[in-house]
């Protein structure tokens, strides 16, 4: 009877999806952004239920039942660090979720043949992937890129092959020739990720991501559900623009990425650090040189979210700024961490007011008129190689010119290398200072000397 509302509530859920990504992508909206986006979601459940595709609302209702408490628990479950493990795992399910579907149009007699077969075949290679993606991150396949003999032509000649079976499949009808797509597909998403590896797998994971809105725009054209069609094309589209941010951050080529093979060597520059010694210091004289700066600037990295430091974090920066009135501010380079925002989640979830907190470009000329460089965790990020060693994996990404400033302060449990596996020669430098301990524990007893005066 009210079938007409059915359409007028999908859009109406698209424009609050639309107002959720906007609001998203502000630390200061982020919040709004998540309940606009839940509203929006709330909508399209409730007009898919009473939608003429419900026969018998108890099956939907149980399966939405049981994704929620998954949904729920790995929320609550999953740790900050395997944020990018969970992500993968949720866009397989989206790829699963397509090539499933266009299994049931395509049974179901539909004749949007080439809907179905785009929807199932970017549904697959995301499904695959992803797996392959979350197994790498979560250390059951070795992390870095896995190469293997002629691995681009294979990966070509897949490409060639499913798309003539697909021509095929388009004139002749014949459901072997869907099968066989599905089952290459499947295969390119396992070829097409393994030889990615390092610090490419949040780029891959963003592809990924946005290969799941494409195939859901896929089967959304099949469905003629517009819902489907708005969603997957903001998937779609966010997706491919966050990878563009990233590569341009780690100041590579999308083409490079996607050919892979990058970071599948050990790179190391130990020998050359061998005889150096790195200066020591302790948290009292780390409190002490920071009471009596004119401007601290802290940097920090995925050790800080390791340790859970940013709670403490704050206390330091308002203990310096409220008890010795020293201009402390936070310097966020973009693959801080091992998320796209993770630094920006991590110091919104403690209250760090954000008019102090500054992305790359915009603080990287203040080191040089600092007095102190408080590196939290962080390392990658901070190393000059990056500018010097054309060798190096992570040679061109842009750095925070931690050097410039008088003294740094490095805290970590040890002199090794962060995630690129490069020695940071920075650790040896005059003007450094090695404060080692877990980054939690280090800051702790900072604000412990400095309160105490
Ligand atoms: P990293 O270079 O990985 O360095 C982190 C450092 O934290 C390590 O050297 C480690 O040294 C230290 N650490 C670990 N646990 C600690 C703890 N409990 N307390 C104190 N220190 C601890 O991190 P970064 O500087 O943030 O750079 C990020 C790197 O990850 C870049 O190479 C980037 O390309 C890559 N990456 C980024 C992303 C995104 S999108 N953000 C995703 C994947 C990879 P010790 O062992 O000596 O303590």
């Amino acid at each position: 009877m009210y079938e007409w509302l059915i359409p007028l509530s999908y859009l109406i859920s698209g424009i609050f999806f639309i107002l959720s990504i906007r609001s998203l992508s502000s630390p200061y909206t982020a919040r709004e952004g998540n309940i606009i986006g839940i509203i929006g979601m709330l909508i399209a459940i409730g007009a898919m239920l009473f939608s003429s595709f419900v026969i018998d609302i108890k099956a939907p209702l149980a399966f939405i039942l049981m994704g929620g408490i998954i949904g729920f628990y790995s929320a609550i479950k999953v740790k900050m660090t395997a944020l990018p493990q969970m992500i993968a795992v949720f866009n397989g399910l989206g790829g699963l979720s397509a090539v499933l579907i266009s299994f049931s149009e395509l049974l179901g007699g539909s004749p949007s043949l080439i809907e179905i077969s785009l929807g199932m075949i970017i549904g697959a290679i995301a499904f695959t992937g992803s797996m392959i993606a979350f197994a790498k991150l979560q250390g059951i396949l070795p992390t870095h890129a896995i190469t293997f003999k002629f691995q681009h032509i294979i990966n070509l000649l897949l490409i060639i092959l499913c798309t003539y079976i697909f021509l095929l499949f388009i004139s002749e009808k014949e459901f072997e020739y869907f099968l066989w797509i599905c089952g290459i597909s499947l295969i390119i998403g396992i070829t097409f990720v393994l030889p990615i590896g390092g610090a490419d797998m949040p780029v891959i994971i963003s592809i990924l991501n946005s290969y799941s809105g494409w195939a859901a725009v896929g089967i959304g054209f099949s469905l003629s559900n517009s819902l489907l069609i708005i969603v997957g094309s903001i998937v779609g589209a966010s997706g491919a623009i966050l990878a563009y941010i990233m590569v341009k951050a780690m100041n590579r080529s999308l083409l490079n990425v996607l050919l892979g093979g990058f970071g599948n060597q050990k790179y190391s520059t130990l020998k050359e650090n061998e005889n150096k010694i790195a200066k020591t210091g302790n948290p009292q004289d780390a409190a002490f040189i920071m009471e009596n700066a004119n401007k601290v600037i802290i940097v920090p990295g995925y050790g800080m979210a390791v340790a859970q430091a940013q709670h403490i974090l704050r206390q330091m920066a308002e203990d310096l700024q409220k008890l010795y009135h020293v201009d402390v501010k936070f310097a966020i380079h973009p693959v801080a961490g091992r998320m796209p925002g993770h630094m920006n989640v991590l110091l919104a979830e403690a209250n760090i007011d954000y008019q102090n907190v500054f992305e790359l470009e915009n603080i990287n000329n203040e080191f040089e008129t600092a007095d102190v460089a408080y590196v939290i965790g962080a390392n990658d990020i901070t190393n000059p190689l990056a500018k010097t060693d054309s060798s190096s994996p992570i040679y061109g990404m842009p750095i925070l010119n931690v050097s410039a400033a008088k003294t740094v302060f490095f805290v970590k449990r040890s002199l090794g290398a962060g995630y690129s596996g490069v020695d940071n020669p920075l650790f040896y430098a005059d003007n450094t200072i090695m404060l080692y301990g877990d980054a939690k524990k280090v800051t702790e007893e900072i604000v412990n000397v400095l309160e105490k005066k």
